[in-house]
Protein backbone atom coordinates (compact mmCIF):
# COMPACT_ATOMS: atom_id res chain seq x y z
CA UNK A 1 0.00 0.00 0.00
CA UNK A 2 1.30 3.36 -0.92
CA UNK A 3 1.74 6.16 1.49
CA UNK A 4 0.11 8.67 0.06
CA UNK A 5 -2.00 9.78 -2.79
CA UNK A 6 -4.58 7.26 -1.91
CA UNK A 7 -8.59 7.95 -1.11
CA UNK A 8 -9.17 5.70 2.22
CA UNK A 9 -12.25 4.79 3.70
CA UNK A 10 -12.14 3.90 7.22
CA UNK A 11 -14.89 2.17 8.88
CA UNK A 12 -15.03 2.63 12.68
CA UNK A 13 -13.17 6.41 12.16
CA UNK A 14 -15.19 8.29 14.39
CA UNK A 15 -13.29 7.06 18.09
CA UNK A 16 -10.20 4.96 18.65
CA UNK A 17 -8.13 2.87 16.85
CA UNK A 18 -10.01 4.41 13.35
CA UNK A 19 -9.78 8.16 13.93
CA UNK A 20 -6.18 8.07 14.80
CA UNK A 21 -5.44 5.89 11.76
CA UNK A 22 -7.46 8.70 10.00
CA UNK A 23 -5.80 11.37 10.99
CA UNK A 24 -2.22 10.06 10.55
CA UNK A 25 -3.08 9.15 6.63
CA UNK A 26 -4.45 12.35 5.94
CA UNK A 27 -1.49 14.06 7.48
CA UNK A 28 0.72 11.74 5.26
CA UNK A 29 -1.40 13.32 2.36
CA UNK A 30 -4.10 10.91 1.75
CA UNK A 31 -7.87 11.87 1.51
CA UNK A 32 -10.09 10.06 3.90
CA UNK A 33 -13.43 9.21 4.42
CA UNK A 34 -14.68 8.25 8.10
CA UNK A 35 -17.79 6.01 8.42
CA UNK A 36 -19.63 5.16 11.43
CA UNK A 37 -23.09 5.13 13.11
CA UNK A 38 -22.24 8.45 15.30
CA UNK A 39 -22.31 11.20 13.16
CA UNK A 40 -20.73 13.50 15.97
CA UNK A 41 -17.45 11.65 16.67
CA UNK A 42 -17.23 11.42 13.13
CA UNK A 43 -17.33 15.42 12.87
CA UNK A 44 -15.29 15.27 15.63
CA UNK A 45 -12.19 13.11 13.77
CA UNK A 46 -12.66 15.38 11.00
CA UNK A 47 -12.39 18.50 12.42
CA UNK A 48 -9.41 20.65 11.47
CA UNK A 49 -8.75 18.12 8.77
CA UNK A 50 -9.79 19.20 4.96
CA UNK A 51 -9.58 15.64 3.53
CA UNK A 52 -11.32 13.48 6.36
CA UNK A 53 -15.05 13.54 5.35
CA UNK A 54 -17.52 11.68 7.05
CA UNK A 55 -20.28 9.57 6.01
CA UNK A 56 -22.74 7.50 8.27
CA UNK A 57 -22.77 3.85 7.98
CA UNK A 58 -24.23 0.85 10.06
CA UNK A 59 -22.00 -1.86 9.06
CA UNK A 60 -24.85 -4.17 10.63
CA UNK A 61 -27.08 -3.48 7.80
CA UNK A 62 -27.32 -4.92 4.79
CA UNK A 63 -29.34 -2.75 3.07
CA UNK A 64 -27.31 0.89 4.56
CA UNK A 65 -23.93 -0.89 3.31
CA UNK A 66 -25.72 -1.55 -0.46
CA UNK A 67 -26.59 2.77 0.06
CA UNK A 68 -23.69 3.50 1.49
CA UNK A 69 -21.22 1.50 -1.40
CA UNK A 70 -23.30 3.26 -3.80
CA UNK A 71 -22.36 7.07 -2.43
CA UNK A 72 -19.16 6.92 -1.64
CA UNK A 73 -18.23 5.22 -5.04
CA UNK A 74 -19.97 8.60 -6.88
CA UNK A 75 -18.52 10.93 -4.22
CA UNK A 76 -15.30 9.51 -4.50
CA UNK A 77 -14.65 7.40 -7.57
CA UNK A 78 -10.88 7.24 -6.32
CA UNK A 79 -11.34 5.46 -3.60
CA UNK A 80 -8.69 2.95 -3.60
CA UNK A 81 -7.98 1.57 0.32
CA UNK A 82 -11.09 0.01 2.28
CA UNK A 83 -9.97 -0.03 6.05
CA UNK A 84 -12.45 -2.71 7.89
CA UNK A 85 -11.76 -1.52 11.07
CA UNK A 86 -15.51 -0.89 13.15
CA UNK A 87 -16.04 -3.32 15.71
CA UNK A 88 -17.89 -3.88 19.02
CA UNK A 89 -16.58 -6.32 21.86
CA UNK A 90 -18.81 -7.58 24.59
CA UNK A 91 -17.95 -10.02 28.04
CA UNK A 92 -20.47 -13.33 28.04
CA UNK A 93 -21.16 -16.23 30.15
CA UNK A 94 -21.00 -19.22 28.24
CA UNK A 95 -22.06 -21.09 30.66
CA UNK A 96 -25.10 -20.69 31.29
CA UNK A 97 -27.95 -20.13 29.34
CA UNK A 98 -28.51 -16.13 28.42
CA UNK A 99 -29.96 -13.57 25.93
CA UNK A 100 -28.09 -14.10 22.70
CA UNK A 101 -28.44 -10.63 21.29
CA UNK A 102 -25.01 -9.46 22.19
CA UNK A 103 -23.40 -12.55 20.93
CA UNK A 104 -25.63 -12.17 17.55
CA UNK A 105 -24.93 -8.38 17.37
CA UNK A 106 -21.55 -9.39 17.50
CA UNK A 107 -21.23 -11.77 14.71
CA UNK A 108 -23.29 -9.12 12.54
CA UNK A 109 -20.91 -5.95 13.25
CA UNK A 110 -17.09 -7.73 13.18
CA UNK A 111 -17.57 -10.47 10.31
CA UNK A 112 -20.72 -10.31 8.16
CA UNK A 113 -19.92 -6.48 7.94
CA UNK A 114 -16.77 -6.88 6.14
CA UNK A 115 -17.51 -9.47 4.29
CA UNK A 116 -21.04 -7.34 3.40
CA UNK A 117 -18.78 -4.32 3.02
CA UNK A 118 -15.94 -6.15 0.63
CA UNK A 119 -18.53 -7.41 -1.28
CA UNK A 120 -19.94 -4.05 -1.94
CA UNK A 121 -17.10 -2.85 -2.94
CA UNK A 122 -14.61 -5.25 -4.48
CA UNK A 123 -15.73 -4.68 -7.98
CA UNK A 124 -14.39 -0.73 -7.41
CA UNK A 125 -11.21 -1.58 -5.93
CA UNK A 126 -10.20 -4.05 -8.30
CA UNK A 127 -10.84 -1.44 -11.41
CA UNK A 128 -8.44 1.27 -9.38
CA UNK A 129 -4.35 2.06 -9.17
CA UNK A 130 -3.00 0.47 -5.43
CA UNK A 131 -5.75 -0.84 -4.29
CA UNK A 132 -6.14 -2.24 -0.88
CA UNK A 133 -8.34 -4.02 1.77
CA UNK A 134 -6.93 -3.43 4.98
CA UNK A 135 -9.08 -5.83 7.92
CA UNK A 136 -8.57 -5.07 11.49
CA UNK A 137 -8.83 -8.09 13.51
CA UNK A 138 -7.31 -8.66 17.16
CA UNK A 139 -4.47 -10.94 18.67
CA UNK A 140 -7.53 -12.50 20.14
CA UNK A 141 -7.85 -14.60 16.91
CA UNK A 142 -5.01 -16.20 17.61
CA UNK A 143 -5.71 -17.23 21.52
CA UNK A 144 -9.18 -16.47 22.54
CA UNK A 145 -10.44 -14.67 25.52
CA UNK A 146 -12.79 -16.75 26.94
CA UNK A 147 -14.83 -14.41 28.66
CA UNK A 148 -15.11 -13.04 24.93
CA UNK A 149 -15.94 -16.17 22.97
CA UNK A 150 -17.97 -15.14 20.30
CA UNK A 151 -16.12 -11.60 19.74
CA UNK A 152 -12.63 -13.90 19.13
CA UNK A 153 -14.56 -16.14 17.39
CA UNK A 154 -15.25 -13.39 15.02
CA UNK A 155 -11.88 -12.28 14.85
CA UNK A 156 -10.51 -15.68 14.36
CA UNK A 157 -12.64 -15.92 11.05
CA UNK A 158 -11.75 -12.25 9.75
CA UNK A 159 -8.23 -13.72 9.88
CA UNK A 160 -9.10 -16.66 8.03
CA UNK A 161 -11.41 -14.70 5.52
CA UNK A 162 -8.50 -12.30 4.91
CA UNK A 163 -5.96 -14.93 4.08
CA UNK A 164 -8.69 -16.27 1.54
CA UNK A 165 -9.35 -12.85 -0.21
CA UNK A 166 -5.28 -12.12 -0.87
CA UNK A 167 -5.01 -15.30 -2.05
CA UNK A 168 -8.10 -14.80 -4.67
CA UNK A 169 -7.45 -10.92 -4.97
CA UNK A 170 -3.40 -11.58 -6.08
CA UNK A 171 -2.45 -8.86 -8.17
CA UNK A 172 -5.43 -7.05 -8.03
CA UNK A 173 -6.09 -5.68 -4.42
CA UNK A 174 -3.56 -6.21 -2.06
CA UNK A 175 -5.08 -7.78 1.53
CA UNK A 176 -3.42 -6.47 4.29
CA UNK A 177 -4.20 -7.96 8.54
CA UNK A 178 -3.72 -5.78 11.10
CA UNK A 179 -4.28 -7.10 14.66
CA UNK A 180 -3.86 -5.05 17.93
CA UNK A 181 -3.43 -6.19 21.02
CA UNK A 182 -4.95 -5.02 24.08
CA UNK A 183 -5.16 -0.90 23.42
CA UNK A 184 -6.65 1.95 25.33
CA UNK A 185 -9.39 2.58 23.63
CA UNK A 186 -12.94 2.68 24.93
CA UNK A 187 -13.78 -0.40 22.78
CA UNK A 188 -15.40 -1.99 26.28
CA UNK A 189 -16.06 0.24 28.99
CA UNK A 190 -13.18 1.34 31.15
CA UNK A 191 -10.90 0.05 28.69
CA UNK A 192 -8.95 3.73 28.00
CA UNK A 193 -7.92 3.88 31.50
CA UNK A 194 -6.80 -0.27 32.10
CA UNK A 195 -3.73 -0.90 33.12
CA UNK A 196 -1.77 -3.65 31.05
CA UNK A 197 -3.70 -2.14 27.55
CA UNK A 198 -1.25 -0.15 25.26
CA UNK A 199 -1.49 3.46 24.59
CA UNK A 200 -3.21 4.26 21.83
CA UNK A 201 -0.38 6.71 20.33
CA UNK A 202 2.44 4.06 21.26
CA UNK A 203 0.07 1.52 18.75
CA UNK A 204 -0.63 4.12 16.39
CA UNK A 205 3.02 4.58 16.33
CA UNK A 206 3.91 1.08 16.03
CA UNK A 207 1.32 0.58 13.05
CA UNK A 208 2.12 3.63 11.26
CA UNK A 209 6.08 2.84 11.36
CA UNK A 210 5.27 -0.44 8.97
CA UNK A 211 2.74 1.62 6.61
CA UNK A 212 4.63 4.26 6.10
CA UNK A 213 7.41 1.76 5.02
CA UNK A 214 5.50 1.98 1.92
CA UNK A 215 5.56 -1.59 1.51
CA UNK A 216 3.58 -2.89 4.91
CA UNK A 217 3.93 -6.89 5.62
CA UNK A 218 0.22 -8.62 4.27
CA UNK A 219 0.17 -9.40 8.45
CA UNK A 220 1.06 -5.73 10.53
CA UNK A 221 1.01 -6.29 13.83
CA UNK A 222 2.81 -4.92 16.72
CA UNK A 223 5.17 -6.72 19.76
CA UNK A 224 2.31 -7.61 21.59
CA UNK A 225 0.09 -9.26 19.11
CA UNK A 226 2.99 -11.06 18.06
CA UNK A 227 3.05 -12.72 21.26
CA UNK A 228 -0.09 -14.10 20.32
CA UNK A 229 0.32 -14.49 17.23
CA UNK A 230 3.36 -16.76 17.90
CA UNK A 231 2.34 -18.74 20.73
CA UNK A 232 1.30 -21.80 19.45
CA UNK A 233 4.27 -21.99 16.80
CA UNK A 234 6.52 -21.32 20.03
CA UNK A 235 4.97 -23.90 22.29
CA UNK A 236 3.22 -21.18 24.65
CA UNK A 237 -0.09 -21.58 23.77
CA UNK A 238 -1.65 -23.04 26.93
CA UNK A 239 0.34 -20.29 29.15
CA UNK A 240 -1.24 -17.47 26.75
CA UNK A 241 -4.30 -18.69 27.05
CA UNK A 242 -4.35 -18.51 30.61
CA UNK A 243 -2.94 -15.28 30.67
CA UNK A 244 -5.90 -14.40 28.59
CA UNK A 245 -8.69 -16.09 30.98
CA UNK A 246 -7.00 -13.77 34.14
CA UNK A 247 -7.56 -10.71 32.22
N1 LIG B 1 -8.78 -1.63 21.45
C1 LIG B 1 -8.40 -2.90 21.48
O1 LIG B 1 -7.92 -3.39 22.52
C2 LIG B 1 -8.52 -3.75 20.26
C3 LIG B 1 -7.81 -4.96 20.23
C4 LIG B 1 -7.94 -5.76 19.11
C5 LIG B 1 -8.74 -5.38 18.05
N2 LIG B 1 -9.42 -4.20 18.11
C6 LIG B 1 -10.28 -3.86 17.00
O2 LIG B 1 -10.00 -2.56 16.54
C7 LIG B 1 -11.18 -2.02 15.92
C8 LIG B 1 -11.42 -0.62 16.46
O3 LIG B 1 -11.73 -0.70 17.82
P1 LIG B 1 -11.34 0.43 18.88
O4 LIG B 1 -10.51 -0.21 19.91
O5 LIG B 1 -10.86 1.62 18.19
O6 LIG B 1 -12.76 0.68 19.61
P2 LIG B 1 -13.84 1.83 19.41
O7 LIG B 1 -13.25 3.14 19.73
O8 LIG B 1 -15.04 1.37 20.16
O9 LIG B 1 -14.11 1.82 17.84
C9 LIG B 1 -15.05 1.00 17.23
C10 LIG B 1 -15.72 1.80 16.14
O10 LIG B 1 -16.59 0.96 15.40
C11 LIG B 1 -17.75 1.69 15.10
N3 LIG B 1 -18.89 0.79 14.95
C12 LIG B 1 -19.37 -0.10 15.84
N4 LIG B 1 -20.47 -0.69 15.36
C13 LIG B 1 -20.68 -0.15 14.13
C14 LIG B 1 -21.68 -0.33 13.14
N5 LIG B 1 -22.71 -1.19 13.31
N6 LIG B 1 -21.57 0.36 12.00
C15 LIG B 1 -20.56 1.24 11.80
N7 LIG B 1 -19.59 1.46 12.70
C16 LIG B 1 -19.66 0.78 13.86
C17 LIG B 1 -17.97 2.64 16.28
O11 LIG B 1 -18.65 3.82 15.86
P3 LIG B 1 -20.23 4.04 16.08
O12 LIG B 1 -20.57 3.44 17.41
O13 LIG B 1 -20.39 5.52 15.99
O14 LIG B 1 -20.90 3.34 14.93
C18 LIG B 1 -16.54 2.97 16.68
O15 LIG B 1 -16.10 4.16 16.08
C19 LIG B 1 -12.31 -3.01 16.22
O16 LIG B 1 -12.52 -3.84 15.10
C20 LIG B 1 -11.75 -3.83 17.37
O17 LIG B 1 -12.30 -5.13 17.43
C21 LIG B 1 -9.32 -3.36 19.18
Amino acid sequence: MKTSGNTILVTGGGTGIGRELARRWHDLGNTVIVAGRSEASLAETAEGHANIHAMTLDVSDPADIERFAREIVARFPALNVLVNNAGIMHYEDVTTKRDLSDAEATVVTNLLGPIRLTDALVDHLKGRADAAIVNVTSGLAFVPMPKAATYSATKAAIHSYTISLRAKLEGQVEVIELAPPGVQTELTPGQSTREGYLPLDTFIDQVMAQFESGDPPAEVFVPNSLLLRNAEKEGRFEEALAMISRI
